[in-house]
């Protein structure tokens, strides 16, 4: 199975394969982030050294099977986020998720690192569509893929319910195929970030 690049870059951030070496940047981001992200990250309600080197860990073995690809988001090579590329919406799919410690945040730093994983991932053989799930109170996130033109096509409600302390229950879910990543109008946040 061909794997992604192992770094990417657009525009103001660099994206970085996660590695073992990287646990003491990430540890010190998911610290200074927790309370942005405890209401939309499950694992966020229990940090820890040893949650994040697991994490470091299994994001090296999903590497090697192919089964999720997850990078480090960087500027001026300090740890400022995750972005990853997930097979786990079927064949011919990738869904892909992302955190921005909170100093970060507004600048579209997001949205750049997104651009970079979604064009890799149209990159990847019989890749067509790539999607985005977040929670419908979840409007930052949301506004991530919309800026990337990404378009809602469905709205779940998972069995398990809200997993996190801000979720609502209802999942909202975004997609962009091949063709419309290909054909996307430029002039757009998603075409200025790339
Ligand atoms: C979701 C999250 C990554 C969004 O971060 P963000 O910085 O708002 O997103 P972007 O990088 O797209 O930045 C957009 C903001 O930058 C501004 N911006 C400035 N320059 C920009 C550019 N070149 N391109 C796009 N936006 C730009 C936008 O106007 C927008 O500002 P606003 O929020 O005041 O409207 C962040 O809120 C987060 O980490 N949340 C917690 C974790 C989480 O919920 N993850 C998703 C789970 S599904």
């Amino acid at each position: 199975m061909q794997p992604p690049a192992e770094s990417l870059s657009s525009d103001q951030v660099d994206l970085h394969r996660w590695r073992t070496s990287h646990l003491d940047a990430l540890e010190r981001a998911i610290y200074e982030s927790l309370d942005h992200l405890v209401p939309w990250m499950p694992w966020a309600a229990d940090p820890g050294r040893q949650q994040t080197a697991d994490f470091l860990t299994k994001m090296q073995q999903k590497w090697e099977s192919g089964e999720a690809y997850g990078y480090a988001i960087t500027s001026d090579a300090e740890v400022i986020g995750t972005c990853v590329l997930m097979r786990r919406i079927g064949a011919g799919g990738l869904e892909i998720g992302y955190w921005l410690h909170p100093a970060w945040t507004g600048r579209g730093l997001a949205t750049m690192a997104c651009t970079a994983l979604v064009a890799q991932g149209f990159q990847l053989p019989g890749i067509d569509r790539i999607e985005i799930h977040h929670d419908a109170a979840n409007h930052a996130s949301g506004a991530v893929a919309r800026r990337l033109g990404f378009t809602e096509v469905e709205r779940v409600r998972p069995p398990e319910g809200p997993v996190a302390p801000g979720e609502s229950g209802i999942t909202v879910i975004r997609r962009m195929t091949a063709d419309q990543w290909r054909t996307r109008p430029t002039g757009t946040a998603a075409r200025r970030a790339g």
